[in-house]
């Protein structure tokens, strides 16, 4: 006994050295939430090693990947590694069983008598069921009597690269693109590999790896070549590639300034028309050549028609005629089109922007191909940082909409601002649109329960770059761990979201987890209070997205005079409330239903306007400009105090964001308390 001690205190001693030496030789941020720490609490401890002692795999397709991944997370959290067993006697039991409501994906996690099985119906599912066991282990879970059944609630779950050939990334801000085109195909950085890992982790089975203004080079042979060997490492951990496809592409020239730009057409012709046979044989010729390369290739990603893209209205043609045309050279293949929506540039649709893509993609409502699915922006803006949901959902009942999410924090504080995503999401997949009656929530929509539909979708635009931690931001790492999660379930609970990624990333320190939850759950809405307030829209400089612009947003986006602020997109105004359906056009049309995260998106609101809280409008929002000050002073004292629970150099890191963070937050309070002093006299 006295010997079992002594071994057990050297054995503790041992691991806290372990994990004092492990921060101090630096934890970059590199490692995401695969941030495997020693199991410090001996009772679980002995557990897990119990559970994990041996391990019978099941002969899929992943078993690589699921191997790989165990030895590095056994062999960090426990300090043992791998030893495979037979059915019989092992610990660990992955099995394929046939069980349909598992889907391709899904997967059972069972546990009796000291003995864990991971179920599956296909070998993916053995995939994500591994990644949700030592998900259990990373966040200190029991792994006794556990009966735990996840089922993918969307089919593709996707993030979108705006990553350009040249290396640099439209609106990205930790770097440069991960992706080295110069040195593929010979050269595999093993970076790739670790992407694919941390996207396999949290259930994400796609990547759109270029830009949406796409250029035509990327269908070049060349180019290909290099995408097929990053499918073939992604293709082990159950990840798809898909590519965002420049609908002039079969031109020998390019077709509009903004492609001669990207390097212009790899094509022959001399028309991008949809209806030319042509054309149409091009776009075959080219999905057969991708198909022979990457013959699980996703499909294609368009942005046709918008901000200067080619697309098929440049021949009149229509946004379905399109889609259609590229859905029909990659149906033989099983691909996909992902036809965005993102269209306002005709301002003879609508004088009022935000009715523009509604407007154009209602009528052709139910004329898409059963392959062709509508990306569709979560608001009817662009990425704002509080809009209402774009009636696009509900509105279209014969059109499948894939959700198109902003991970990347363009118009909220880029990577200098902490700013936690998800309680903004959660108000989209919550949102009602009624289309179906009560209950009729995006959320129901994108998980294909309400309308009929052969598949979903849903996509991310990705956050990350070449940086040593990915997102430059410690923080911005939730924000990409959490809509993986929500991809696989729109419903997850934003508790259990937040706290998983801090004790995967940070810390299982309970005191320390609290804190860490409580600096990141307020900052969306200080964030919305303090740079576009109620939902008024733009206010940062058209360069950046990101300094104070008001003067040259004004009187265009919005207005502000000494009787009050906003837009009237009430039935007196632009009718943009009449996209909705009842009851939320009526909600929305009067200023007293309104919601008030809403207020100026839809009223021009006097400044008297008394709030729910019984603060006048005025009050309300001069005290909310001072939020993301307030919360930033908040979060350094908060931060300070995990300080003993968190390694240095990350601790640091922290502190410089921070600190970045007030500087910048400061000057943007400023300019915007006195233009709004001055505009409201
Ligand atoms: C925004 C963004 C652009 C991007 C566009 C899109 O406007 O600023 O950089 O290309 O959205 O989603 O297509």
């Amino acid at each position: 006994m006295r010997n079992f001690l002594r071994f057990n205190g050297i054995a503790v001693v041992l691991t806290l050295f372990l994990c004092i030496g492990q921060s101090a030789y630096g934890d970059t941020g590199y490692e995401l939430w695969l941030n495997y720490k020693p199991v410090t609490d001996q009772k679980l401890l002995q557990s897990y090693m119990d559970y994990c002692k041996n391990i019978h795999f099941a002969d899929s397709r992943y078993d690589k990947a699921i191997r790989d991944e165990l030895d590095i997370a056994l062999d960090k959290m426990l300090g043992v590694s791998v030893v495979e067993a037979d059915k019989g006697e092992a610990s660990i039991r992955m099995k394929i069983v046939r069980q349909k409501k598992l889907g391709q994906e899904g997967y059972h996690i069972s546990s009796r008598d000291g003995r864990l099985t991971i179920e599956a119906n296909g070998d993916a599912g053995l995939l994500y069921g591994t990644y949700h066991l030592i998900r259990l282990m990373q966040c200190g879970e029991s792994l006794d009597d556990v009966d735990i059944t996840e089922v993918p609630k969307i089919d593709f779950r996707d993030l979108n690269h705006w990553d350009n050939l040249s290396g640099s990334i439209e609106r990205g801000y930790a770097g440069r693109s991960l992706w080295k085109w110069d040195e593929l195909p010979d050269k595999i950085d093993p970076r790739y590999r670790d992407y694919a890992r941390a996207n396999a982790s949290i259930g994400i089975n796609g990547t759109v790896l270029n830009n949406v203004n796409a250029s035509s080079k990327m269908l070049d042979r060349e180019y290909l070549e290099k995408v097929a060997a990053l499918a073939d490492i992604f293709r082990e951990y159950n990840i798809k590639v898909y590519l965002s496809a420049n609908f002039a592409a079969p031109m020998k020239m390019s077709s509009t300034p903004n492609d001669a730009k990207r390097g212009g057409g790899v094509g022959q012709l001399d028309t991008a028309d949809p209806m030319d046979p042509e054309v149409q044989q091009w776009w075959k010729d080219k999905a057969d050549e991708i198909y022979e390369l990457i013959p699980d290739f996703g499909g294609f990603l368009v942005k046709a028609n918008s901000e200067g893209m080619p697309g098929p209205q440049d021949y009149k043609r229509t946004h379905a005629d399109g889609a259609n045309m590229l859905a029909k050279a990659l149906k033989p293949h099983g691909g996909i089109v992902m036809w965005r929506t993102f269209v306002y540039n005709d301002t003879s649709v609508d004088p009022d922007r935000v009715k523009r893509a509604y407007k154009e993609f209602k009528p052709f409502d139910g004329q898409f191909d059963d392959n062709v699915i509508l990306q569709t922006k979560n608001g009817p803006l662009d990425f704002h940082p509080s809009e209402p949901v774009l009636p696009i959902f509900g509105g279209m009942e014969h059109t499948p909409l894939q959700p198109e999410l902003q991970i990347t924090q363009e118009y909220l504080g880029q990577s200098t601002y902490l700013v936690y995503l998800v309680p903004m999401w959660r108000k989209f997949f919550d949102f009602d649109t009624w289309c179906k009656g009560e209950g009729s929530t995006v959320a129901k929509i994108a998980e294909g329960k309400v309308f009929k539909q052969k598949f979903t979708a849903i996509a991310g635009v990705a956050n990350t770059g070449d940086d040593e931690n990915w997102t430059r931001h410690h923080f911005a790492q939730a924000n990409w761990y959490a809509f993986g999660r929500l991809a696989w379930d729109p419903m997850t609970d934003t508790e259990q979201i937040t706290r998983e990624w801090i004790k995967s990333t940070w810390t299982t320190d309970s005191a320390a987890v609290k804190v860490i939850e409580e600096m990141m759950m307020p900052t969306w809405e200080c964030f919305v209070a303090s740079q576009s307030p109620y939902g008024l829209g733009f206010t940062t400089r058209p360069q950046d997205h990101y300094t104070a612009g008001f003067k040259s947003r004004v009187n265009k986006e919005w207005k502000v005079n000494a009787t009050g602020i906003g837009s009237d997109r009430t039935t007196a105004g632009t009718d943009y409330v009449s996209q909705y359906l009842e009851p939320n056009r009526s909600i929305f049309n009067n200023i007293d239903s309104c919601p008030e995260y809403l207020l100026l998106t839809f009223h021009f609101a006097p400044w008297d306007h008394v709030m729910k809280s019984g603060a006048t409008l005025r009050s309300a929002f001069f005290d909310g400009l001072k939020k993301t000050m307030q919360v930033n002073a908040r979060n350094r004292e908060l931060w300070s105090r995990v300080k003993s629970a968190i390694d240095p150099e990350r601790y640091e890191d922290v502190i410089e964001r921070l600190d970045k963070e007030a500087r910048d937050a400061r000057k943007f309070y400023e300019e915007a308390d006195s233009f709004f002093r001055e505009a409201s006299k």
